[in-house]
């Protein structure tokens, strides 16, 4: 962890040693947290928050599917975020917003538990390391996601990522860079922490919001670049056998950002490297996140 000096806690900065919460907390017993992951980047006209809106709407809509009660605005939450940035005087970093239940009574029913918030920012590099570049080995996971009738796969909660954590504990004893799991159903469906991609024949295709994804944000940017591109785009459930069949395959998240992906099981993807649309999406968009291209969607917001 790349400490900093401060972290936001409960509408103030508080030293980074002092952002601490009681072991009695409900959040810590029972996964009851909502939480983000932003991510800023420094370009020549000073730092930006990349998808600054969208991800503190989807933390407050988050919070709403869980019934919390968040005590603070989209506002505040803003605010609170160019706060700690600033603070820690940030260039680039990684920023996580957590929304928890906190210290009250231990019962699972939170009504009579305070809501709390922390926003912590530091320096962070890639997720995915140099399989930026190289491309990642990826296995399908023997854990499915989550059911729409047993947990909000579209909600942030803290309690949803116990799953995500046995799939990439899964895949890191194979060898794997990621896993990727199955939905209820049988189709592939997204990594740990990424959205999944495949491109057939110059289309790109992933599965569609609501089948049991995170409705990811770079999900979204990438689909934006690509129909600038003349890319065809299409939401569609994957069977299996479509990642053989694909020319190309990727994820995108936050932390992941645009990771190719060069195998699956040990089975190459086309040509087991990284592939040119794959390529070519990544420089649009880091093209825009380093401020040399025009950010011509808005996704970028200047700390202030
Ligand atoms: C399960 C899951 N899917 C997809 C994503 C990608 O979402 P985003 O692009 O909003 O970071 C994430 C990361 O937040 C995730 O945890």
């Amino acid at each position: 962890m790349n400490e900093v000096k401060s972290i936001w806690h409960n509408g103030r900065l508080v030293p980074w040693a002092e952002a601490q919460v009681h072991v009695l907390t409900h959040g810590l017993h029972y996964g009851s947290g909502a939480f983000e992951g932003i991510r800023a980047y420094e370009s020549p006209g000073g730092t930006r928050v990349l998808g600054l809106d969208l991800h503190v709407d989807r933390l407050v809509a988050s919070c709403r599917a869980l019934r919390f009660d968040l005590p603070w605005s989209a506002v505040e939450v803003r605010q609170g975020i160019f706060d700690v940035i600033k603070d820690n005087e940030l260039g680039g970093c990684y920023i996580r917003p957590l929304v928890y239940v906190g210290y009250g009574k231990l019962g699972i029913d939170p009504r009579d538990n305070p809501i709390e918030m922390a926003i912590a920012a530091y320096p962070w590099g890639a997720y995915h390391g140099n399989g930026l570049t190289e491309g990642v080995d990826v296995g399908i996971s023997s854990w499915r996601r989550m059911a729409p009738d047993t947990h909000q796969a579209m909600v942030k909660a803290t309690g949803n990522y116990v799953n995500s954590m046995m799939a990439i504990l899964e895949a890191r004893r194979h060898g794997y860079a990621e896993g990727l799991m199955l939905d209820h159903d049988g189709y592939v469906c997204e990594g740990s922490g990424e959205n999944l991609f495949v491109i057939k024949d110059g289309d790109l295709i992933t599965p569609p919001v609501g089948a049991s994804i995170l409705a990811g944000i770079t999900r979204g940017f990438v689909l934006e670049l690509a129909q600038d591109l003349g890319l065809g785009v299409r939401e569609g459930r994957l069977a299996r056998e479509m990642l053989v069949f694909a020319d190309e395959v990727f994820m995108t998240g936050t932390a992941a950002e645009i990771t190719p992906v060069r195998s699956v099981d040990r089975q190459p993807v086309g040509a087991g490297e990284p592939g040119p649309l794959t390529r070519r999406l990544q420089e649009e968009f880091f093209g825009i996140l380093s401020g040399e291209k025009d950010d011509r969607h808005g996704w970028m917001t200047p700390v202030d």
